[in-house]
């Protein structure tokens, strides 16, 4: 069961009662997806690029999603992305989130009207954007594609230790392109750790509103 659930600045999250944790930060969900899927890795990925291909570990309600399509949408970027998601929450609870009123009403109804097909095989949402939600665990999703940038945003290690182990990690790494981003809300030294075995380079950003740092990772080769 999902509980909608207002954070600091003013957007809602969910609040899932089976693993006891909200989906984005307390301190503010939109604040949160912005500083730190947009700003530190979609902007910082895709400046002098004119397409970008995004992999995100987590598509939740669509929050990164809807804000990314807009930004690549503004920027003229086309964007492929594709997010792993174990348990897709229903089109019915994604518009009770509120999230219509951070994105155009063209976007929004590009996004929910396409949901549903996307959760099964890619979709066309745009001239400028498609969209896949494999409708699997992170550690049984395979391709042979390689990603630009990875938005890993996963339930905390608290709650869900698996998502966070060195070898799940490894995996999610292996989709990676040589040069590409990784970023998360989260940073420990396991992590760190973890990240640089698989040959990134790691910087510690300032976090979102409630989180002193958050990490940035570009791999190597
Ligand atoms: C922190 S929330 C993601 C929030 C989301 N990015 C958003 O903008 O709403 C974590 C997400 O991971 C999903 N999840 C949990 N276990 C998973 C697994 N093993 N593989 C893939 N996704 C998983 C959850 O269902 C949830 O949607």
């Amino acid at each position: 069961m999902n509980i909608i659930t207002p954070t600091a600045d003013g957007s809602n999250t969910l609040y899932n009662e089976t693993i006891g944790e909200h989906y984005h930060s307390k301190h503010g969900a939109l604040q949160e997806s912005k500083h730190v899927f947009i700003d530190a890795g979609l902007k910082f990925a895709s400046s002098e690029q004119s397409e970008i291909s995004i992999l995100e570990v987590g598509f939740g309600t669509g929050l990164n999603f809807i804000l990314s399509f807009e930004y690549c949408s503004e920027n003229h970027i086309n964007l492929d992305y594709t997010s792993i998601e174990a348990f897709p929450l229903t089109t019915e609870v994604i518009e009770q989130t509120g999230y219509a009123a951070y994105v155009t009403e063209e976007i929004w109804s590009d996004f929910i009207s396409n949901y549903d097909n996307a959760l099964k095989t890619q979709q066309t949402l745009s001239p400028l954007c498609k969209l896949e939600i494999p409708y699997t665990t992170l550690a049984e999703f395979e391709t042979d594609k390689k990603f630009d940038v990875i938005y890993y945003d996963a339930f905390s290690v608290q709650h869900q230790p698996e998502m966070w182990s060195d070898e799940i990690i490894s995996h999610a790494c292996s989709f990676l392109k040589p040069g590409g981003t990784f970023v998360t809300y989260a940073i420990t030294g396991k992590l760190k750790r973890a990240v640089k075995a698989n040959g990134f380079t790691i910087e510690k950003l300032p976090g979102a509103p409630g989180k002193r740092e958050m990490l940035r990772a570009t791999k190597g080769g």
